[in-house]
């Protein structure tokens, strides 16, 4: 198919990113070693299908890719060329017409996460996502100090690696520990730079955050300061403080070919 411009075929809507997207590429970098990464995980592919691209982060450069995203606000944002508006459970393209899949943090937003990984497996012979496991232990302290409000909306969109891995058919799954400087602002990004969710602006580029009332942000966060003014937090985490890299759930799953 065409996918010269920005194509709009079967268009899902995704209102929390054509909400809250504006600004994403400032906060969300693209962090090299996650990068890295992924690039291996997708085994050399020349033709890429990134389906809930955003921005555009992660897409190899060796590679030609096609960005697939609902959002017309992040596919604003997208520097490349070969853009389709469109959701991961209905993907307009033919069958094997890729060599390789990538889905990094967006299965989590899928309405049919089963629907969409079949359509990665569809059109391309090889899957490689990157989410996030709900399960997982330990838990980021600004969620259980601050916003536990954040646990139980996180375990209701985000599903847990075990199943993802089950219904991907994966045979291969990486840990990703979240270095202390990781470029890419997601919520767990600045787990040793605690003065970072002061920020409303690295706030909004977390759909989490994005999403919560502001009567219960404006005391989390203003307690947050408090404790960072008091030296209370610095006594709390004072041994996380001395770690250079941080395992939070985040995986990188692998199948086909
Ligand atoms: C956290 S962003 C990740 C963007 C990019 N992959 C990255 O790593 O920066 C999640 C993306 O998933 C997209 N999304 C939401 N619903 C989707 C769906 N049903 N199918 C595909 N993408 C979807 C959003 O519009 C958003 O761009």
């Amino acid at each position: 198919m065409n996918t010269s411009a920005s194509a709009s075929a079967s268009p899902a809507p995704s209102p929390v990113y054509d909400r809250i997207g504006v600004g994403y590429r400032r906060v969300r970098q693209a962090d090299p070693r996650l990068a890295a990464l992924i690039r291996e995980g997708l085994g050399g592919a020349r033709t890429v299908v990134n389906v809930g691209a955003g921005t555009g982060s992660y897409e190899p450069v060796d590679a030609e890719v096609v960005a697939v995203d609902p959002s017309q606000v992040m596919l604003d944002q997208h520097p490349g060329e070969r853009k389709v508006r469109a959701g991961a459970e209905e993907l307009p393209f033919g069958d094997g017409e890729f060599d390789a899949a990538m889905a990094v943090m967006t299965v989590h937003h899928w309405s049919g996460l089963r629907q969409g990984l079949a359509e990665l497996r569809r059109v391309a012979r090889r899957q490689v996502v990157f989410t996030w496991d709900p399960v997982h232990e330990p838990e980021l302290w600004v969620v259980g100090e601050y916003f536990p409000e954040i646990r139980a909306m996180e375990r209701e969109r985000f599903t847990p690696v075990s199943d993802v891995a089950e219904a991907m058919g994966a045979h291969t799954v990486v840990p990703f520990p979240i270095p202390h400087d990781f470029t890419d602002g997601l919520q767990t990004a600045y787990w040793r730079r605690p003065e970072m969710f002061l920020d409303p602006v690295v706030r909004a580029a977390s759909s989490t955050f994005a999403q919560l009332p502001d009567s219960v942000v404006e005391p989390a966060v203003a307690r947050l300061r408090a404790d960072l003014e008091s030296g209370e937090w610095h006594r709390r985490h004072a041994e996380l403080l001395t770690r250079e890299s941080v395992d939070y759930g985040y995986r990188l799953l692998i199948a086909g070919e």
